[in-house]
């Protein structure tokens, strides 16, 4: 079967890893069409717009994309083209998967967990105004509604994949209302999965908890900006930002990325570690059935990464991005 597939290869070192990443999709047999289109800076200097409604409209007739990283100006220019995605398209669940690749460096064993981030409201609202000169306020979004969709995903997740635990992460001791809405329909939606054991952690004493001994940990659960930190805390975990995949999902549509961003300091270097990447194409790949082809890539990656021989400088080796995909692409032979 052949697909289409919305491609947005990003900026920094985004063609760069997207490039890799389509090599080896391509080595594992699967038959795709990609449309292209750009975003960020490139779509705001040549259209006006950073995030251009032709790109919105093609995931929206695909239903999938991949999607490599997109800077953001800091303190000024367009808001951020991944948070627009969200929005635009209501991609309100935030998968990612952390656990142990074999082979790669890492501080811990044994971790394997997943968090569930709400992706489209809290602080990410982006609601902030100048109340009077000096004073400015940010506002923290959260609905019932919001809450309890990603409430239910992250339990659903968790029955679909045998997991056995989900620890919602909050700050309710603080912020009573939102936090404390955000709780209520997280330990509402519990009783629905007997089988699955419900918990909370403050998220300060989760940060803790994670960096003692994430092996204790499952799927969890949390509002936007939390997960945005506790993410890139636990990809750092494992081996840092270079291998934690993630895929943002609606009910209509799904964008695949990696958790990195643009990492201008290494851009155009042919050094990028696109592992972030292939494990977000291996999530789309399972996404739309293409299982087999999604095994073969793991397979692949597992092979390349343990036999130690091609690792990116990341991951303290000294292959090139060009060189590392080669040994994947090899590996599928
Ligand atoms: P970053 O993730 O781009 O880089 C942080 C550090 O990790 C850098 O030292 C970088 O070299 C390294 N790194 C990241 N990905 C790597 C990879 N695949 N292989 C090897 N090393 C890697 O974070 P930073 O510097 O805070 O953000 C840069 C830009 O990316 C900003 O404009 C930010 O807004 C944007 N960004 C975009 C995201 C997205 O498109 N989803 C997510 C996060 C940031």
């Amino acid at each position: 079967m052949r697909h289409t597939i919305t491609l947005i290869p990003g900026d920094g070192i985004g063609p760069e890893v997207t490039a890799a990443v389509l090599r080896v999709v391509a080595a594992a047999g699967v038959s795709i069409e990609w449309e292209r289109h750009i975003a960020g800076v490139q779509a705001f200097e040549r259209t006006g717009k950073a995030l251009p409604v032709e790109l919105i409209d093609s995931i929206r007739r695909n239903t999938v994309a991949l999607k490599g990283p997109v800077s953001t100006p800091i303190g000024e220019g367009f808001s951020s083209v991944n948070v627009g995605l969200r929005k635009a398209l209501e991609l309100y669940a935030n998968l990612r998967p952390v656990w142990n690749l074999p082979g790669v460096p890492a501080r811990f064993e044994g971790v394997d967990l997943v968090i569930v981030r709400e992706n489209t409201e809290d602080l990410y609202a982006g609601l902030e105004h100048e109340v009077v000169p000096g004073v400015v306020e940010s506002l923290k979004i959260i609905t019932e509604r919001a809450s309890t969709r990603i409430a239910q995903f992250a339990f659903d997740y968790a029955r679909r994949h045998g997991r056995k635990r989900v620890t919602a992460i909050h700050k309710a001791n603080i912020m009573k209302l939102g936090d404390g809405l955000f709780l209520s329909c997280v330990r509402a939606t519990a009783p629905q999965y007997p089988e699955i054991v419900y918990d909370e952690r403050i998220v300060d004493a989760a940060c803790m908890h994670l960096v003692m001994n994430p092996g204790q940990f499952d799927v969890l659960v949390m509002p936007n900006l939390y997960g945005d930190i506790v993410s890139d805390l636990c990809a750092g975990l494992v081996g840092g930002l270079g291998v934690v995949g993630s895929a943002n999902l609606g009910a209509e549509t799904a964008v695949f990325e990696a958790v990195h961003g643009s990492a201008p300091d290494i851009a155009g270097k042919n050094v990028a570690n696109p592992t972030a990447l292939l494990l977000s194409a291996v999530l789309m790949l399972r996404h739309i059935d293409e299982v087999a082809a999604a095994d073969r890539i793991m397979k692949a990656l597992e092979t390349v990464l343990s036999s130690g021989a091609t690792r990116t400088r990341d991951l303290k080796g000294s292959a090139t991005t060009t060189e590392f995909t080669d040994a994947l692409c090899r590996a599928m032979l």
